[in-house]
């Protein structure tokens, strides 16, 4: 059965889960692991698995969807464009539905604004073609097709959304980012809620054994007083949080009882609430907590500057607070 959680209308008029299974298992795409994730994911209720092309398991994730015994329509689907596919769209789009074994996709999104050129992988300078913009308007023409429901956009600032919208036919039905108690990103947020976007909040625990397996705000003092008077763990306080201020949450976990955990969902208080909007303003809290910050010494996000991507960051992920 599905589990009991909100979901949230596109802007085409699809219901999306507001609890998605997130598909990142790093460079090596996770194997078998990805595939029981998912199968115990969709026991467990979820019925929104959020992959890419880049993630190298869309093949596990489409067997664990035919394997599971749960319709295929019942089952929220996304996957994503890479970034040296971005003068390859239709044809890539196809190579994911031949991978997951699907006739469709729920939500395809343009995974980065950046592209990289097809035939030695490296990032094509901004401005160049292929643009995001022509990326999109290819993208634009799969929805006629039918072989996908809505499409959208990930790893998109204000900035380039404005260009966006500036040329673009059809409003991007979604937007997923990296957003947590870390980097709340209210301005962003409020810009897409205007536009009727949905935001979607990638690493929702901020990815937290990437950091030697001390997580950063699953441990501060506020998330760890609301998770124990509400009988509950850091991590639901965080992923309800996502769901109640209305982002989508897509966290990742490959262990049964975490699985179920993150799709039980606790209703936090107005007081929490406002304790959990502030956490990012505690000393040194503002950043993004994903390795491809810390991985640039130069300051690029693959191949463009922050100022380009329209981040106010600083080298690290450090958010610029004014
Ligand atoms: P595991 O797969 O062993 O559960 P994110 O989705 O923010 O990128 O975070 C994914 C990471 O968080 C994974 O390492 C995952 O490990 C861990 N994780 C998933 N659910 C929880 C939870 N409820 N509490 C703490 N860590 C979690």
């Amino acid at each position: 059965m599905a589990a009991d959680i909100p979901t949230f209308t596109l802007n085409t008029g699809h219901k999306m889960p507001s609890v998605g299974m997130g598909c990142w298992l790093g460079p090596g795409g996770g194997g078998d692991v990805v595939e029981e994730m998912c199968k115990t994911a969709l026991k467990l209720g979820y019925r929104h698995i959020d992959t890419a092309y880049g993630y190298f398991n869309e093949e596990k994730v489409g067997k664990a969807i035919r394997e599971s015994g749960v319709p295929r329509s019942e089952i929220f689907l996304t996957t994503k464009l890479p970034n040296h596919h971005h003068d390859y769209v239709a044809e890539s789009l196809e190579e994911s539905l031949e991978k997951l074994g699907v006739d469709y996709v729920d939500l395809y999104l343009m995974h980065w604004p950046q592209a990289y050129s097809r035939t030695d992988n490296k990032p094509i300078p901004y401005g160049q073609s292929p643009t995001f913009l022509e990326t999109w308007k290819d993208m634009e023409k799969l929805l006629e097709t039918g072989k996908v429901r809505a499409i959208g956009v990930s790893n998109f600032s204000v900035k380039l959304l404005e260009l966006l919208l500036k040329e673009a036919s059809v409003v991007p039905a979604t937007n997923q980012v990296e957003v947590h108690p870390c980097l709340p990103s209210f301005e962003l947020k409020q810009y897409c809620e205007d536009k009727g976007i949905v935001l979607t909040a990638y690493s929702p625990l901020g990815r937290p054994k990437e950091y030697d397996g001390k997580p950063v705000f699953l441990t501060d003092d506020d998330v760890v007083r609301i998770a124990k008077a509400h009988d509950a763990t850091p991590g639901q306080v965080a992923l309800s949080w996502g769901v109640q201020r209305g982002t989508v949450v897509i966290p990742k976990s490959e262990n049964p009882e975490r699985i179920k955990q993150n799709i039980t969902l606790i209703k936090l208080s107005d007081e929490d609430m406002t304790a959990l909007n502030v956490i990012h303003r505690k000393p040194g809290m503002h950043r993004s907590l994903l390795r491809y910050h810390s991985n640039s010494q130069d300051g690029t996000v693959f191949g463009w500057t922050y100022e380009q991507m329209g981040w106010n960051m600083v080298k690290g992920g450090i958010v610029a607070d004014k």
